[in-house]
């Protein structure tokens, strides 16, 4: 399977468009079509599902996307939340200049050369541009990754603000109120999905890295010194949570960070990486954040972030653990592991999606065999079964062309709609991975599905 590939059956089936597409195009964003959008939403739900809805601990939050700068200053990311930048003066292309070496050779820690070093570094080795090849780099400079714009009608510094570059903050500015209207104790975690923006100098792989994106974050709240146990609880959790939607055990690494690459604010940092087919990369990210966040928030709004246990009366600023996973790393990773071009029996061939069922954009194709004869029972089915379900209807073509399209975009069963229907209300279901087919009762066909595409 490569990256070509995949593009152009996400295009094909209306899983990704390539965005602004009539327009020739907007570099590196995309649209998700009937089938992505679906898919995406799925995620989002097996997310919540198991991390907020199934667990004891944790709770939902949907922040926004626009913060008071203050925030951006306390959490670090005014200053520090920067890319090594050089530019080649042959074509005027830039380039992180950490990339670059590490193309050259991923042995290098790039992390930990300064700024001088990975300039002296890029000449030594006579590393030339990826574009025109040439041998001409500029002086690296720090580039600040977030998308800055202006709230209200003037444009000056005073009414500066930024899209958020994670989903994070929102989370830590509210901990307060969300222990005071939860009355949790600690240890309590707060879920959020949204969308996060930063200004990539270099995003490539299609969805992998991209300037718009989703994060799905946890900050899980704990007591200082209990941070790695839960550390390793969540670890495990994230690990079971991929292995449960399909993704094989060794298409999955983990990869964790030296010293010179933690972050500021964290003492342990392990990656999750996939398979993508480009090599082992960044899926999820799960670090130990101290109480980095809290105490720089308390120390910048004034607002005491303590929390008193109520049982032993020490105050304490929590510990915060936070497993941070791209929404659309996971989506492209799911795509990946799910696409297969089979040959049949009778050596014909066939490309079949197979995702999870509970996934799947639709779960249920329903086909009735003869368009004038059968349509009013399928438009009877869909009005019932869609009220437990996504269902889709495919009148046009061959049953077995219809099969095919169904196999394609993934939808576990297809049910054939066909004249012993009308006398007796039973069906045929189809099961896309196995292809065997059954006769079964109209009226079992909503419990027979729904222990099929349970998570
Ligand atoms: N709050 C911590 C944080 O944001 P991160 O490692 O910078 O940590 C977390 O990002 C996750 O967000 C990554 O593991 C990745 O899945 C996703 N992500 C980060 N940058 C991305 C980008 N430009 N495009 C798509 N996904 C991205």
């Amino acid at each position: 399977m490569t990256l070509e590939k995949l593009v152009n059956y996400a295009k094909l089936t209306g899983y990704i468009y390539q965005g602004s597409e009539i327009y020739g195009g907007l570099a590196n964003t995309w649209d998700y079509g009937p089938l992505g959008s679906l898919l995406k939403n799925n995620i989002r739900d097996a997310w919540i599902k198991r991390f907020v809805t199934e667990s004891p601990y944790n709770v939902l939050l949907d922040s926004s996307i626009l913060l008071n700068k203050r925030i951006w200053e306390a959490s670090g990311h005014l200053g520090g939340f920067v890319d090594p930048l050089t530019e080649c003066r042959g074509c005027q292309n830039r380039f992180r200049a950490d990339k670059l070496i590490n193309d050259f050779d991923p042995s290098v820690n790039a992390d930990s050369l300064s700024y001088e070093e990975l300039y002296d570094y890029l000449l030594n080795n006579k590393i030339k541009c990826p574009n025109c090849g040439k041998l001409e780099w500029t002086e690296i400079r720090r580039f600040n990754l977030m998308f800055k714009t202006h709230q209200g009608p003037i444009e000056d510094t005073s009414n500066e603000i930024f899209l958020r570059p994670e989903t994070a903050q929102g989370i830590f500015v509210n901990f307060k109120n969300i222990l005071r209207t939860t009355r949790r104790k600690i240890p309590f975690g707060v879920c959020q999905i949204g969308k996060a923006f930063r200004n990539e100098i270099t995003p490539g792989n299609f969805i992998f890295r991209t300037r718009e994106f989703e994060q799905m974050e946890q900050e899980f709240f704990c007591e200082p010194g209990t941070e790695m146990e839960w550390f390793d609880y969540w670890l495990n959790e994230m690990k079971n949570f991929l292995y449960d939607l399909g993704i094989k055990k060794e298409h999955i690494d983990l990869h964790e960070h030296g010293k010179e690459e933690l972050s500021h604010y964290s003492n342990k940092t392990i990656d999750i990486l996939y398979k993508y087919p480009w090599g082992f990369d960044e899926l999820w990210g799960i670090a130990s954040r101290t109480n980095f966040d809290l105490s720089s928030h308390q120390e910048h709004s004034g607002e005491a972030m303590e929390y008193l246990d109520p049982e032993t009366n020490d105050k304490y600023i929590p510990y915060v653990v936070e497993p941070s996973l791209g929404l659309n790393r996971l989506l492209l990773a799911i795509l990946f592991e799910s696409y297969a071009e089979e040959i049949l029996e009778e050596g014909t061939e066939r490309i079949v999606l197979k995702i999870h069922p509970y996934l799947a954009p639709h779960k249920v194709a329903i086909l009735p065999l003869i368009r004038k004869k059968h349509n009013d029972k399928a438009e009877e089915i869909f009005k019932q079964l869609s009220k437990h379900f996504s269902v889709t209807t495919d009148v046009t073509q061959t049953i077995g062309r219809r099969y095919r399209r169904q196999d394609q975009v993934g939808t576990p069963y297809c049910l054939t709609i066909d004249d012993q229907t009308l006398e007796d209300n039973t069906v045929t279901l189809r099961d896309r991975d196995t292809m065997e087919q059954i006769r079964i009762s109209l009226d079992e066909v909503v419990s027979y599905i729904n222990k099929k595409i349970a998570f």
